[in-house]
């Protein structure tokens, strides 16, 4: 005899093992819910630092501000392949060529878990992309400047890469399990793409004159768009509240801001360069940085589709969508073709 053979047989076993199960889900489900409605259960895990999953109950406009986020994010990673990808053919060694395609792939990839992060909220990419092309959906200010140098990589790398760090390590602790796991890897990725850029500039800058003179011309160039990535001050911010409240966004706009400040001015010395504000100060009763604030009129206006760029990267992915429809349709053909059920082979037949 083995294992259940003695204690009871067919239809009877399969009852018992089904009430067992039964119990047991509702005792999980007793011992999780604590007996409380699904609103308080939800607040009780967002308060208890626990992680929201696409199963639980969840209010709409949580859902609703999780998907506005996450897809704006996994768009500014798509559309963010644009300026640097134009130097992809002009970089000056094989060696860096090499890095920056790795970089350039690694956004590409940080999009794709970013619409499976947004998918697990019952939207699907084809819908997002749909939006993003409508011109319904946002992505970030900061790629809608152009890259004019080779210094600009390095700039890209060091700013906005240090700022999408600064803003982005706190996701990983977002209440919103798929979207905190994805940022975990995301995070470790960017950090050597800061890294990369903060290498460039740190060369061009301990090179020959003209070198420095490049660095220094895409810092200033840089800088201020950089600052004006964390997005309005926080008096103008309409979601931080509710999504700091519900512990999607850790911190205020302007907090990132401050710290990212902070970050820079020191790095900037190890550099050489030189950071384009005459007002950054160390302010010791505050303990950081004093800084000239973004143009956050110019960021409203790049934010309407009105930057240096914003048309050209809108009909850029657009290009790229319609290029790229050939392939969706071969992959959708190639997954149904498998899905089906095998036809039966000859010797099936007859035997
Ligand atoms: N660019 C475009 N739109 C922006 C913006 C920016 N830099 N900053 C704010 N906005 C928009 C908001 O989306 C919102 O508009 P909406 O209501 O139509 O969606 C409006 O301005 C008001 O701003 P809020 O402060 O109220 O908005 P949020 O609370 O959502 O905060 C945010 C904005 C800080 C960007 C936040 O959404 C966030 O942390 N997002 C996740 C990170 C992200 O998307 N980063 C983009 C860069 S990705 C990147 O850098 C890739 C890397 O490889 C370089």
């Amino acid at each position: 005899m083995y294992g259940n053979d003695f204690a009871a047989s067919g239809g009877e076993l399969l009852d018992q093992v089904a009430d067992a199960e039964r119990e047991l889900r509702a005792a999980a489900d007793r011992s999780v819910r604590g007996g409380s409605d699904e609103e308080t259960y939800f607040t009780e895990l967002v308060a208890a630092d626990q992680k929201i999953e696409p199963r639980d109950w969840m209010p709409d406009g949580y859902r609703k501000t999780l998907i506005r986020q996450i897809a704006q994010h996994a768009h500014s990673e798509i559309i963010g392949m644009q300026p640097e990808a134009n130097w992809l053919t002009r970089a000056p060694t094989l060696k860096r060529k090499a890095i920056l395609l790795a970089k350039v792939q690694d956004e590409a990839g940080h999009g794709l878990y970013l619409y499976a992060a947004a998918e697990t909220l019952g939207v699907s990419r084809d819908t997002l992309y749909d939006l993003l092309l409508a011109g319904r959906q946002k992505y970030s200010s900061i790629f809608n400047y152009p890259t004019l140098s080779w210094a600009d990589v390095g700039a890209i790398g060091w700013l906005v890469d240090g700022a999408a760090i600064v803003n982005q390590v706190p996701l990983c602790r977002c209440s919103y399990g798929p979207y905190a796991r994805a940022m975990i890897r995301i995070c470790k990725e960017e950090s050597f793409h800061q890294r990369q850029g903060y290498e460039i500039l740190y060369t061009l800058a301990h090179g020959t004159p003209g070198q420095k003179e490049m660095a220094q011309d895409a810092v200033d160039r840089w800088w201020y768009p950089s600052l004006a990535m964390f997005g309005p001050p926080d008096t103008d911010s309409t979601h931080s509240a509710q999504s700091m409240a519900w512990k999607i966004k850790r911190f205020s706009n302007d907090d990132l801001r401050q710290r990212f400040v902070d970050m820079c001015a020191q790095q900037a010395t190890v550099l050489g360069l030189t950071i384009p504000d005459p007002d950054l100060r160390w302010n010791p009763d505050r303990g950081a940085y004093d800084y000239t604030a973004p143009d956050y009129a110019e960021l409203m206006e790049v934010i309407r589709g009105n930057g240096p760029c914003n048309r050209a990267r809108m009909a850029n992915r657009r290009a790229a969508h319609e290029d790229g429809a050939w392939v969706r349709e071969a992959a959708a053909a190639y997954a149904a073709k498998h899905a089906a059920p095998a036809a039966p082979t000859a010797e099936a037949v007859h035997a």
